[in-house]
């Protein structure tokens, strides 16, 4: 019986518990990656992101919150419960499972390269980059940071804290190429850099995105990948991809 009660009290405790109490999903992310959030002219958040979010919550039939959060500071403010997930297009790495846990993947991605036109033919990959003559940017706290630093430690590097900024800096010829997740460089492409810029579209790196939730709860991250099984087999899950991704 004792051990039957203190499944119950952990039970209570969990993220799950407390949104179906509020009857309240708040989803934490950044509008800045698109094509999972961003802002569309109206000031609404939009994307493949937030369309899984709008599932979740449909699926919990509770209202769903979008929390705007900068992606610098995104793990600390899960932590101190400001919203219940991260779903921002959030790379699954080592270091930030040591602070979090992840659900189970809902795509993978990897890092491409806009790349300065006028270097066209004489940067076919990031090794070629790899050379104090370049400047490479990324975005501040992404993989793309962390994958510039590492792969391409000779280039001379540009931090900036919008993604859009950073892709605008090739087109406008600061900077000779900006590294970050493909989906993001397809859509600016198409946006923005047609003649302007070059996509190296072959990712170099491997990087599955997935919704980051709090640590010590297993109720909900198994709530989440039941959730997520169930719309990849359902045609939900296919629907949102074709809407945003697919080109
Ligand atoms: N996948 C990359 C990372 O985990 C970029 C994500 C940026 N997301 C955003 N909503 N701005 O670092």
């Amino acid at each position: 019986a004792q051990g039957f009660a203190s499944d119950i009290e952990l039970a209570k405790k969990s993220t799950l518990n407390k949104i179906m109490e509020r009857k309240e999903l708040r989803i934490g992310l950044d509008p800045g990656y698109q094509p999972f959030e961003m802002t569309n002219k109206k000031g609404e958040v939009v994307g493949f992101d937030v369309d899984i979010a709008k599932e979740l919550a449909k699926s919990m039939g509770v209202k769903l919150t979008i929390v705007n959060t900068d992606y610098d500071g995104i793990i600390p403010a899960l932590l101190t419960d400001k919203f219940d997930i991260i779903l921002s297009g959030m790379t699954i790495t080592q270091s930030r499972n040591l602070q979090i846990n992840f659900a189970d993947p809902y795509i993978v991605v990897g890092q491409a390269i806009i790349l300065n036109k006028n270097l066209k033919g004489k940067v076919n990959s990031y090794k070629d980059l790899n050379d104090p003559k370049y400047t490479v940017a990324s975005r501040i706290g992404t993989t793309g940071e962390m994958a510039t630093k590492r792969m391409i430690p000779k280039a001379k590097y540009k931090s900036f804290d919008k993604e859009a900024d950073g892709a605008m800096d090739v087109v406008n010829g600061q900077a000779d190429a900006f590294i970050y997740d493909l989906p993001f460089g397809v859509v600016f492409m198409a946006q923005h850099g047609n003649g302007k810029a070059i996509l190296l579209d072959k990712p170099f790196t491997y990087e599955p995105l997935g919704m980051g939730v709090r640590k010590g709860d297993p109720d909900f991250l198994n709530y989440l990948n039941n959730f997520l099984r169930q719309i990849k087999a359902d045609g939900r899950y296919d629907r949102i991809y074709d809407k945003w991704i697919k080109s």
